[in-house]
Parts: C-alpha cells; structure tokens; sequence
C-alpha cells in the first residue's frame, strides 16, 4: 500500500477512511478547515495519521492566509493560532498536538519570509510522513521479537497501515512477525461502534492475506479461555508518563480479560505518543462523540427512541495491565516511570 496519508500538489492526499470496505479511494483536503473537518468525521483516524493531518493541515492554513496580503508578524500571529485551533478537532490521541507543535516551532524558529515558511512547513510536513514509516518498521520488528511461533494475535480497533502513514503500530508487529513466521494468524475485535476492527483491520490484512478472523467486542474472553489467544498487541492514542494508556474504547475491557487469563498485553505506539507532561491517565481528555454512532448502525436507527447515550471514544489502561509498550526505541517493560524517561534520554 502506498502512503495512506501524503502532502501532493499542495494538497493533503489521503485515503478516505470512512468508506472502507465498500470503497477504497484517496481525497484531496485543499483548506485548513477541511483538514479540521476530516479529522473530526473521521475522514483520517489513527493517532499517528491525525498527526500528520495536523502537520498538513498547518501548511494549508500557510497557504490560505499567504494571500491575505498579512505582514510577516500577523501572518506568524494567525497562522499559530490556526494551528491551535487544529488541535481542538479531536482532544484524545496526542500526536495531534506533537504534529502540530513541531509545526509551530518550525514557524518560531524560521529566519525566512512567508514563502519561506511555507515551503519549511512542507517540507517539515514530508520528512514526519517518512519517519512516520520508519518508526513503525522498528516498532514491528521489536514487536515481532515476542510473538510466539503459530501464535494467535487478538487486536482491538485499527492500529494499521491506514491508521499511520504506512505499515502500521500494532498491525505493524503482525506484518514484521508475518514476515518471518507465514503461521502466525490475528484475531481483530468489531471495535463498536466505528466498527475500525471490522471495517478496516480485517481490510487490511486480507489485502496483505495474513489470516484473519472477526469476532465481536464481547467474545474476547470466551476464546482468552479456551486458550485460543496468545498474546495481543492494540495501539494507542496517549500514554501517560507512568505507562496509564488511552486507546479506543473497549481496549480496557480487552486488557483485564488478558490479565485474568494470563494472556500478554503489549501496546504498540511511537515516543510521539507518549505525553510525558501528565503524570497518570486520569489527566487524559477522554473525546465525547456523537450518540447517532450508539443509537445508528449504517444510518439506521437500532434502539428505542427516547433512549438515553453515552458515547467515549477511548478509555484508558492501567499500565499495570501491560506487559509491555513496544516502541521504536525497544519494548518499555513495568516500570514504566523509569523505562519511558530512559527510551526519551536515548533519543
Ligand atoms: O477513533 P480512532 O479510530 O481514531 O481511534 C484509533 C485508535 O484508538 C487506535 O488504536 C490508535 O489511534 C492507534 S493507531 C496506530
């Protein structure tokens, strides 16, 4: 699969996430607000994705406001403030913010006129996409390093090639351990109510044809028992400094069925999402989404009017639930306040 997500023409090129598996096509987001707009339907999804939307997104707002005749100052002054608002369109998977900030540093730290800082914006932009990739590769290949021979790999939402620039975080683990052992197969939970398992997980692997199989959220710990899972791997959208993991809902669910069951947890996720600025999980913003993606399946409504609704979009992990947290710098083993400070002096 080409890049998922990349900056082309002075446009952002990337895969429409929302019609998978009926459709898989590419859309081109031409404006910063369109960028906010695709981030917050869900058009692109998967922290490390919806941090180079955001990188993308800064640059679009660059353009825009480029031909608004500003002066050097008011052209930095809005333009940072465009990028704040970037960052409001989904609260929970960090590397929005990382993207977004490294952004703003390039437009702090440029000695050039406005075309100037667009084109180091660009570039900027290009260079997270690559590294993008290669993080992941290194993050797989550590993974695959614990994945048992024949193993079965159960895996919560999409942590893929299409929620990345490419290869993926946790999917990456099962393409790097794919790669040496054809015997190893993934179990990928319905992930409701975005159905990213359903929809996109097991896209993904059928089009690599890595065996997979689809089981809804609640039957996890029926197959944990009969010990048909060896190990599961999920991605993640914010770690805390002491490990305390954020990822889709129903990831939490999935980690205690694994303690239970003595089944290894690992989460697979680049340094960029770790936030070593908030000390637990109980510091992470947990996104409220909107209840028609409870009370509506396919646009159709499949509960009782009236019903009252809660929507999260993630919960979060105790760290003590993890195993381990499988990086490019190595996998972070408990304890995790001293591992993460030791991977962030490596770097
Ligand atoms: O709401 P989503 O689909 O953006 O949530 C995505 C997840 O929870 C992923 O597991 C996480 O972002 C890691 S993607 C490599």
């Amino acid at each position: 699969m080409e890049k998922t997500i990349q900056w082309v023409n002075n446009v952002s090129r990337m895969v429409d996430q929302t019609v998978i598996p009926y459709e898989f096509k590419y859309v081109d987001i031409k404006t910063g607000q369109e960028m906010f707009d695709a981030i917050k339907t869900m058009i692109v999804r998967g922290a490390p994705a919806i941090g180079i939307a955001g990188a993308h997104g800064v640059c679009l707002f660059a353009q825009e406001l480029a031909s608004l005749n500003l002066s050097r100052d008011e052209f930095v002054a809005k333009l940072t403030e465009k990028a704040n608002y970037l960052v409001t369109s989904r609260p929970t998977a960090v590397n929005l913010r990382w993207a977004v900030e490294k952004q703003i540093e390039v437009i702090k730290n440029s000695q050039s006129d406005i075309s100037g800082i667009i084109k180091e914006l660009i570039e900027n932009g290009i260079k997270l996409e690559n590294e993008d990739i290669e993080i992941n590769k290194r993050i797989g290949d550590y993974g695959a390093e614990v994945v048992p021979k024949g193993a079965t790999i159960l895996t919560h939402c999409n942590a893929g090639a299409l929620a990345t620039v490419g290869y993926g975080t946790a999917l990456g683990v099962v393409r790097s351990a794919f790669a040496k052992d054809k015997s190893i197969q993934v179990f990928a939970d319905e992930t409701r109510p975005r159905q990213q398992g359903a929809r996109i997980t097991t896209f993904e692997l059928v089009m690599d044809k890595i065996p997979v199989t689809l089981i809804t959220d609640g039957m996890c710990s029926y197959f944990m028992k009969k010990g048909m899972i060896d190990m599961v791997v999920v991605g993640a959208d914010r770690i805390a400094a002491n490990g305390d993991t954020a990822n889709k809902i129903g990831t939490y669910t999935v980690a205690i069925a694994a303690k239970y069951h003595n089944v290894p947890f690992y989460i697979a996720a680049p340094l960029s999402t770790i936030d070593t600025r908030i000390k637990t999980g109980d510091e992470i913003k947990i996104e409220e989404r909107s209840h028609e993606e409870v009370t509506h399946i396919n646009g159709k409504r499949i509960c009782a009017e009236g019903v009252n609704i809660i929507n999260p979009g993630f919960d979060v992990t105790p760290h003590e639930l993890i195993a381990g947290i499988i990086t490019e710098y190595g996998i972070l083993r408990p304890n995790y306040n001293d591992s993460i400070a030791r991977a962030f002096e490596q770097k």
